[in-house]
Formats: structure tokens, sequence, C-alpha cells
């Protein structure tokens, strides 16, 4: 059994900000090697219009690739209603939507308020059926913003209780890696203060190498949900300045070390590495750990 569930967003975080496109077949490579080595949550894409992303043009596909795959829960973003429709005919297990706290980051990502973002929301949880896909609110910039800079705690807050209403879940994300530890502490106490077990996961950029730490932070207060993206690929393409998630193989190598049991194989995980590395010749790939390799002797967490 696992403790911490680890959700490898590379798919979708990682290849939006690429330099190149991966193949439509490479990704389903990918994602089967994601799989064997054992993640049971993987954000596959996006339903964004694909003049704007298009390296995400191929989601339905890669959706119903990955549905194939036994006991995977499939992840999707989307941004609106539109977005919601085509997650969920192409049968998503989990759709993410990403409602920004900061203003200025949530009119060039979405062109919308935050206010009118959750509405989108809002509407999707009231029509997604009985037996519909799980549907997670997504806070991003929760920790400060490149376009607007600070971010006041008390939209964070705000915004979580919010989708807490109709969410399944609620995550919180450092789009653009101005988090710290102390920062990461006090602004999950106050959520979940307010919203108590819907605060899920927490979403690290690694931008100014805090990533880990603010991983193990999260993880002191509560959180048993994150996401973290192979290579450190990642960043949103409407937020200036963001760069790459929290290192999968190194976050997975952390808390095995710990004791702390991920379900996910180190040495498969390197083959996954192998194979993104292989389908996006030239991308800069980042991680300690494959590059340093286990340490000798070294025992996964039972
Ligand atoms: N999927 C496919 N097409 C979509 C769509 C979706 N989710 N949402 C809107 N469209 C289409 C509309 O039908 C319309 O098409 P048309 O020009 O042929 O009529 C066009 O896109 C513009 O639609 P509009 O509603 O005016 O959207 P917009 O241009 O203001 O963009 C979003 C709004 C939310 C769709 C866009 O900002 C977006 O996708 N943002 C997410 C960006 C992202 O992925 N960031 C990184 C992850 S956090
Ligand atoms: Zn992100």
């Amino acid at each position: 059994m696992s403790e911490v569930v680890i959700c490898e967003v590379g798919p979708r975080d990682g290849l939006q900000n690429a330099s190149r496109r991966m193949p439509t077949e490479a990704k389903k490579r990918w994602i089967d090697a994601l799989a064997a080595a054992g993640l049971r949550e993987i954000e596959v894409g996006s339903f964004v219009p694909p003049k704007l992303i298009p390296a995400m043009a191929d989601t339905a596909d890669i959706v119903a690739h990955a549905r194939t795959l036994p006991g995977v829960k499939v992840v999707a973003l989307a941004p609106n209603v539109k977005g919601f429709e085509r997650a969920l005919s192409a049968g998503a297990h989990r759709i993410t939507f990403p409602v920004s706290a900061s203003r200025r980051h949530s009119a060039a990502n979405v062109h919308m308020t935050p206010e009118a973002m959750i509405e989108q929301v809002r509407q999707c949880a009231a029509r997604r059926g009985a037996q519909g896909p799980e549907i997670e609110g997504a806070v991003s910039t929760a920790f400060g913003c490149t376009l607007q800079g600070a971010v006041p705690e008390d939209e964070v807050v705000r915004i979580a209780a919010a989708l807490a209403g109709f969410c399944d879940g609620v995550t919180l994300a450092d789009t653009v890696g101005y988090a710290n530890p102390a920062q990461v502490r006090r602004i999950l106490r106050r959520v979940r203060g307010e919203i108590g077990d819907k605060l899920e996961g927490a979403h690290f950029h690694n931008t100014r190498g805090l990533g880990l730490a603010n991983a193990l932070a999260a993880f002191e207060e509560g959180v048993r949900s994150f996401d973290s993206s192979l290579g450190g690929l990642g960043g949103c393409p409407f937020a200036p300045g963001a760069s790459g998630n929290v290192i999968t193989e190194d976050l997975v190598f952390m808390f095995e070390a710990m004791g702390v049991p991920t379900g996910i194989d180190l040495e498969k995980l390197f083959a996954a590495r192998a194979l993104l590395v292989e389908a996006m010749p030239g991308e800069p790939v980042y991680g300690h750990t494959p590059l340093a390799g286990l340490p000798k002797g070294f025992r996964a967490a039972a």
C-alpha cells in the first residue's frame, strides 16, 4: 500500500511548456512506462483549444489509450465547460480545473476572473451525473504570481472554500515556484481549517530549487497527494518565468528513503525517463537521483 499518491503531470504540465511536440505514439509509450513504474495517477493532457496549445491537441486519443491501463486513474485538465464536455466524452476519470488566486494570472491564463472560473467549475460539477468523473479544483498561483507579485492569502482561502462547496477535492498549486516551506505550512493550515479533508493535494514547481522542501513541509502538514513531473519538465505558458515541476524521480526517492511507500519502482521510473529523453531530444531534463543513481544497498520502503 502506498502512503502517498504521486500524480505524474509531465504529459500535461510538462509537454504544454516544452519547446517541441512529443508525437502521439511516443506519448502513449511514455505513459505505458509510467504506469509500469507504478504511477497510479497520471495527468495525461488538457482539453484546451488546440490552436492555443497544439501539444495538447491529441488529448482525447491519449485519454482513450490511458484508460486501457489497469489501475490507472486518468486525469485531464479542463479550463471551461467546453473542455469539461470534451474530457467527459473522452472518459477522463478525474477532471482538474485551474482557478487562479491571482487576478492577473486568471486573466492571462483563462481570460476570466477567478469568480467566473469558479462558476464554470460549479456548472461542470452540477452536470457530471451520478457516475461522472471526479472534479478537482486546483487553486493556481496560490503562493505568488509573476504577473501580480504577492497573492493575498485571504483570496486563496476564499477560492479554496468556494471550490470545496462542489469539488471532490482541492489542490493548492505553486504555479510559478514562489513558495517556501514556512508559507506552505501557514497556507495549508489556514485552508485546512476552512475546508478540512477536502484539501487533498499540493502541486509545486522547482523554479527556485524549493520543490522538495515544499513537498516535505506539505507532507508534514498531512498532505498525501502530490503532483510532480518526470525529469522536472513543466510550466504554464501563460505565466512568465514559470519553469519545471518538482521532479518525480527525486520526490519518489525522498519518500522511499524516508520509509514512506509510494508504490513506485525507481529503476522502472528511470526507464520511463529514458523513453522521455529519447522522444524529446534536446529538451532539458532535471533530477539528481537519476544522475547519481541509487545509494549502495538502497531499499525501497516496505
Ligand atoms: N476546447 C476546445 N475549444 C475551445 C475550448 C476548449 N476547452 N474552449 C473554447 N474553445 C473554442 C471556442 O469554441 C471558440 O472557437 P471558435 O473560434 O471556433 O468559435 C474559441 O475556442 C474561443 O473560445 P472562447 O470561449 O472565446 O475562449 P478564449 O479564447 O477566451 O479562451 C480558454 C478561453 C479558457 C478556452 C483559454 O484561455 C484556455 O484554454 N486556457 C487554458 C490555458 C492553459 O491550459 N494553461 C495551462 C494550464 S493551467
Ligand atoms: Zn503546474
